[in-house]
């Protein structure tokens, strides 16, 4: 995912990229079939009957118009093998005899740091082994892990001692340094040396989609007395760890996942061993952090069906509502999950077995009947009901594709017996404004969903602004980030921007599947008919005044504020500031009007 940028034209990676043909690439996977411009042919990324999977010589992008992703060759084989950038890399550019030292040499020092993790992982392993690792051992066996799947997940010991793992691997000549990095060991305050940082806990290894180490969970032994620290330490971000973008056994569970065309999110560790070894193999956790839009992004290329897990707690109940919202948003269906009061996952299948967890998964609520269930708990409480609709719709406003928000409008509707009428106002009203909750976490750019006039123009002119450098410029010079929506199309305008500034490519420039599919989706669109200054004209007249629109609304807005607060001062600047847009808007209107 992670891409390089600005870089110089003859780098090594646009090299690869000019020595691969996408038509190629793909076609040795999908049979492609010629049709005007373009190929198309069965998508590889989810089932279909009839082609929409898109592949264009002239652009070197496929994009399917069914699922939404798209991209180049690196993304092709990063989605299709589910590799990383740099392991496209170098498998594109062995393809094409491009050697790819130069990027070895920077990798060189990630390298040595997943050298370091695998050498780590080893020794917790060993430590299991030897009578040091007993109290684990007797931990492992009472919370009912098989020896199998403490193999298959390379659980291990870290000693009841200060320096065994640091000692292990600095004699190995790993340097502190790394160690320190990885958050295995610390230094000492009083100057020379390191300790170990995990002591007498259940190691859990935590790895990349590529099955390399790249950090640890560690879980806390039960104490007869107190002061072991917390329940888990976890591994700190490092170059080579980012718990917010990798999931916790997605490895293991992806085949499963794609196979039950679904993915049960649990919160723990031992929440995912305990179902997966109990059969239950579609299942991933968090890494000890709040569910982030990457790991939203990241499910998504395996599955849209999402199946919330969490503890029967109040804690659990609110972590699955939120995590709940951000899958909405990224096109998820999304079912919250329900254990009866006290259990975990965990607990849950080990008591009750797998079939009766599978069972709960098969009637499992969708989300916005589960919300209405936690209102009926409340005995109907209007009060409750009103601010869970309210909460719903602020979700639902977020969600991307047009026809799921629709479907979940209406369903909206019927479980909390309010008109269809209701919810869409209510979405159109937020719709209108910005996001309550903080438009910078949103990559689902609602732009995307309003069929309106708004979303035409604005996508009229990135279309324009993808088929040539100098309607880039025309761009640049009529219009600023904050004239396009939050979101993938800003993204799209300011990669097109700096794309032309560098004279390289935009492409890489997307950070996050969400711009990309955005982005291919446009540029192997269909091109709307008309002349392209016209169109130019009308787009950029109507998003000015829209922009300027929404301005006025956001002062008017703080001018009754500030009128009902008595702030005089406040008041009259918001007035002169109100007047000067009223200004800019009626004439961007009549000039919209002229054409
Ligand atoms: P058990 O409670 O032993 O069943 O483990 P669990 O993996 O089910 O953990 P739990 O449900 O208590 O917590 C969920 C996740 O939150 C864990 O897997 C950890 O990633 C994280 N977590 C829990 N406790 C702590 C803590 O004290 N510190 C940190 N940093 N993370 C924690
Ligand atoms: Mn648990």
């Amino acid at each position: 995912m992670d891409r390089p940028q600005s870089r110089t034209p003859d780098d090594v990676v646009e090299r690869v990229r000019e020595a691969t043909d996408v038509v190629q690439l793909v076609g040795q996977y999908v049979n492609l079939k010629r049709a005007g411009r373009s190929f198309k042919g069965l998508c590889p990324f989810h089932t279909e009957k009839t082609p929409s999977f898109t592949v264009n010589p002239e652009r070197q992008m496929f994009h399917c118009f069914g699922c939404h992703k798209g991209g180049d060759v690196f993304s092709f084989l990063m989605e299709h093998d589910g590799v990383s950038f740099p392991e496209a890399l170098r498998t594109l550019g062995e393809r094409a005899g491009i050697e790819v030292e130069q990027r070895r040499a920077r990798d060189a020092g990630q390298d040595s740091l997943y050298q370091a993790g695998e050498r780590a992982a080893r020794f917790f392993q060993e430590a299991l082994t030897r009578p040091e690792g007993e109290a684990v051992r007797r931990y492992i066996r009472k919370r009912g892990l098989q020896p199998a799947l403490v193999e298959q997940f390379g659980l291990g010991a870290a000693p009841n001692a200060w320096e065994d793992l640091s000692r292990a691997l600095r004699q190995d000549g790993i340097p502190e340094d790394t160690l320190v990095t990885l958050g295995l060991a610390a230094r000492r305050t009083n100057g020379s040396g390191l300790y170990d940082v995990f002591r007498n806990r259940l190691m859990i290894p935590i790895r990349s989609l590529s099955g390399r180490v790249v950090g640890f969970g560690g879980r806390v032994l039960p104490q007869p007395e107190g002061d072991a620290g917390p329940k888990y330490l976890n591994s700190p971000d490092s170059p080579i760890y980012h718990k917010g973008h990798l999931l916790y056994g997605l490895g293991e569970a992806r085949a499963a996942i794609r196979r039950h065309e679904a993915v049960v999110l649990t919160e723990g560790y031992l929440d995912f061993l305990s179902l997966f070894q109990a059969g239950i193999e579609h299942v991933v956790a968090a890494c000890g952090t709040a569910f982030t839009p990457q790991q939203a992004a990241l499910l998504h290329r395996y599955t849209r069906r999402a199946y919330i897990l969490g503890d029967s707690d109040p804690a659990g109940r609110r972590a699955a509502v939120r995590t709940a919202g951000l899958l909405l948003e990224h096109g998820f269906l999304v079912y919250l999950v329900e254990l009866p009061a006290g259990y975990d996952p965990d607990s849950f299948v080990r008591e009750h077995g797998a079939a009766a967890l599978e069972t709960r998964l098969r009637e499992a609520p969708s989300y916005v009947a589960s919300m209405k269930l936690l209102v009926d708990r409340r005995a109907g409480d209007l009060a409750v009901k009103e601010r869970v609709v309210r909460h719903l719709l602020d979700d639902l406003v977020r969600v991307s594709d047009p026809l799921l928000q629709e479907l979940y409008g209406k369903e909206l509707a019927r479980t909390f017996g309010v008109s269809d009428g209701v919810v869409e106002a209510g979405l159109e009203q937020r719709r209108n404004r910005p996001s309550p909750r903080g438009a910078a976490a949103s990559v689902a750019a609602p732009m995307m969903a309003a069929a309106g006039v708004l979303g035409e123009a604005q996508q009229g002119l990135l279309r324009l602004g993808l088929s040539g450098p100098s309607w880039v410029d025309r761009l640049t010079v009529a219009l600023d980030s904050e004239d396009f929506e939050a979101g993938a199309p800003r993204h799209l305008y300011e990669a097109l921007r700096a794309a032309r500034e560098a004279d390289n490519g935009w492409f890489d420039r997307l950070e996050t599947d969400a711009d990309r599919s955005y982005a291919t989706e446009l540029a192997l669109g269909d091109t709307p008919a008309g002349e392209p200054e016209r169109l130019f004209n009308d787009y950029v007249a109507a998003l000015k005044s829209a922009r300027l629109e929404a301005a006025e609304r956001e002062l008017n807005g703080r001018l009754q504020a500030a009128i009902s607060s008595g702030d005089r001062d406040t008041e009259e600047l918001l007035l002169a500031s109100l007047r000067e847009l009223a200004q800019d808007r009626s004439s961007w209107r009549k000039r919209a009007a002229w054409y």
